[in-house]
């Protein structure tokens, strides 16, 4: 192949992007042809309508007060409370398992991200925050799948399956099938574990030129987690989810530790609801904590990112004194498969991308390897909530954020926040806190009990604070007690009154899936 093919060279004319043959001459064959490949796969018509919708977007919205002026906090009716509502989750529940027992319930994980600012080369599933038992985020999930299996059974008698649907991108995908066969899936079945892959976009200049990272290499990253409803249609995944008789899915990311996967509170409230998507939040009470908040805008629901909230807008507070915009996005969906199917077959096309300034390594018509200290570039990016506005009925679920939200984003080296350490403490504390629950207790080197740390909500039990627990609080947040109950034994803190009612224990305890407590000592 001594020189591109014509049609290639046509086709990049016509799209006013022939910089991207600019090297042909100084490479390889085996060069060449990956080059080719990679841009005969694109489609240059379509990468121009989504740089000038999306770029447009950014030019109508570019200052933050048009989308602040325009938030309104979620209404009252459409928001159910982990908390406020306890009258109601037993009834929620029970609805969620008779829909899991029933085949009508599948999770979806979005796992295409990059895991930039946690900064491996790995994707974050395979992360090992360091706890007892090192498992990773992809096992901890697995386990919850298997449980909440075997709850549905135990309570309705019908043995069930909950599809787990995974999305990777050509950045993920290798290391996560491979880590799945390496684990011979968690214990899941192989069939009920579905990947498929998100697209890829090209990196832009900011005149809408692709940009190449090598002589025979454009830039690429994954299309955003919005990039799923493109991948469910190509790979004709909502008849797959059709042909198995799901109903409902639950969507999540994959960094929080303490996920609740296919929860069925969130999923009973929904069905209860008649909702056709909804969304769990944890009350946001810092405003400038980077989560995305649940709001409408024009009348519709929508997320408004973190990136797009003025501060100013962030710290209003209502009359009670909380943050008016509170609903802080989890990153945990409920759609029906209603809903999908409408979505994928005909509001898709309708979402545009959101734009986000990047640095972006590139070579220089020179051919020198460029690494740009300010933005040089954009990355388009569709966004998972992008569907709310579709939605014919939206509802809102908030939980506390001690049970259910402890994102892993950063490394320990690089924030004090949402990183390894505050995953592993958030779940052992957590644990812990099921353990009191349970009617257990943790004792000293001495034999002396320690002073109980306020429970949560979970599960409906009273507090157990005792008297001088209170100054004693911030130690134990700050380096929880090691306990840590395998998902195999308790999915969100049940069952657990058999093992540690009325014992002590020294920590560390780990009650694992043998049905035993391992490394328990002094159990009375
Ligand atoms: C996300 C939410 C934000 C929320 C926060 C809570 C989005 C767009 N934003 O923000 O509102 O408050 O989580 O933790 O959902 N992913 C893909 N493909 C991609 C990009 C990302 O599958 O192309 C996946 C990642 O693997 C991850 C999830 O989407 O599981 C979230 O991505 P991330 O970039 O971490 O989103 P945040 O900015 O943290």
């Amino acid at each position: 192949m001594s020189r591109a093919p014509s049609d290639l060279e046509l086709r990049l004319a016509r799209a006013g992007q022939e910089h991207l043959l600019r090297f042909w001459d100084e490479l390889e064959e085996a060069q060449r042809a990956e080059l080719c490949a990679e841009l005969q796969a694109m489609d240059f018509e379509e990468l121009s309508i989504f740089f000038q919708k999306a770029t447009e977007g950014v030019r109508q919205f570019s200052q933050l007060e048009k989308v602040d002026a325009r938030m309104e906090p979620i209404p009252r009716e459409v928001l159910g409370s982990a908390t406020r509502d306890q009258d109601q989750l037993q009834a929620w529940e029970s609805e969620g398992l008779f829909q899991i027992s029933q085949n009508k319930v599948a999770v979806l994980l979005l796992a295409g991200g990059q895991g930039t600012r946690l900064g491996v080369s790995y994707p974050k599933g395979m992360y090992d925050v360091g706890l007892p038992s090192h498992k990773t985020l992809f096992q901890i999930q697995a386990e919850r799948i298997l449980k909440l299996q075997q709850l549905a059974e135990k309570y309705h008698g019908n043995k069930c399956t909950i599809p787990w649907y995974i999305m990777t991108s050509g950045r993920t995908v290798e290391s996560t099938e491979e880590s799945f066969t390496r684990h011979k899936y968690f214990g899941l079945k192989k069939e009920n574990v579905i990947f498929f892959q998100q697209g890829m976009l090209p990196a832009m200049s900011f005149d809408g030129k692709i940009i190449l990272e090598e002589k025979n290499k454009v830039s690429m990253a994954p299309d955003g987690n919005g990039g799923l409803y493109r991948a469910l249609a190509a790979q004709n995944l909502v008849e797959d989810m059709e042909q198995r008789g799901v109903e409902s899915v639950h969507v999540y990311c994959v960094d929080n530790i303490l996920v609740r996967v296919a929860d069925p509170r969130f999923i009973g409230f929904c069905i209860h609801k008649g909702a056709d998507c909804g969304a769990k939040v944890v009350e946001k009470t810092n405003p400038t904590e980077p989560v995305g908040v649940v709001c409408r805008v024009d009348g519709v629901y929508r997320v408004v990112e973190y990136s797009e909230i003025s501060l100013a807008t962030a710290q209003r507070r209502g009359p009670d004194g909380r943050l008016l915009f509170s609903a802080g996005n989890i990153a945990n969906h409920f759609f029906t498969v209603r809903f999908l199917r409408d979505v994928v077959s005909v509001y898709e096309p309708q979402l545009q991308h959101h734009v986000a300034q990047k640095k972006i390594p590139f070579v220089d018509p020179q051919g020198r390897l460029i690494k740009p200290d300010k933005p040089n570039g954009i990355k388009m990016e569709k966004f998972v909530f992008d569907i709310f506005q579709f939605a014919k009925k939206f509802v809102v679920y908030e939980v506390l954020r001690e049970d259910e939200f402890s994102p892993l984003k950063n490394a320990d080296s690089h924030s004090g926040k949402d990183n390894p350490t505050t995953a592993r403490h958030a779940l052992l504390s957590l644990h812990h806190r099921w353990v009191l629950n349970a009617g257990g207790h943790f004792v000293d080197g001495n034999g002396s009990r320690l002073p109980a740390i306020p429970c949560s909500a979970a599960n409906g039990r009273a507090e157990t604070v005792t008297a001088d627990a209170n100054h004693n609080l911030k130690d134990a947040h700050d380096v929880p007690i090691q306990c840590e109950i395998s998902p195999l034994v308790s999915y969100a803190g049940e069952g657990l009154e058999s093992y540690v009612a009325g014992k002590e224990f020294h920590a560390p305890l780990i009650i694992g899936e043998n049905g035993v407590c391992e490394l328990v000592k002094d159990g009375v």
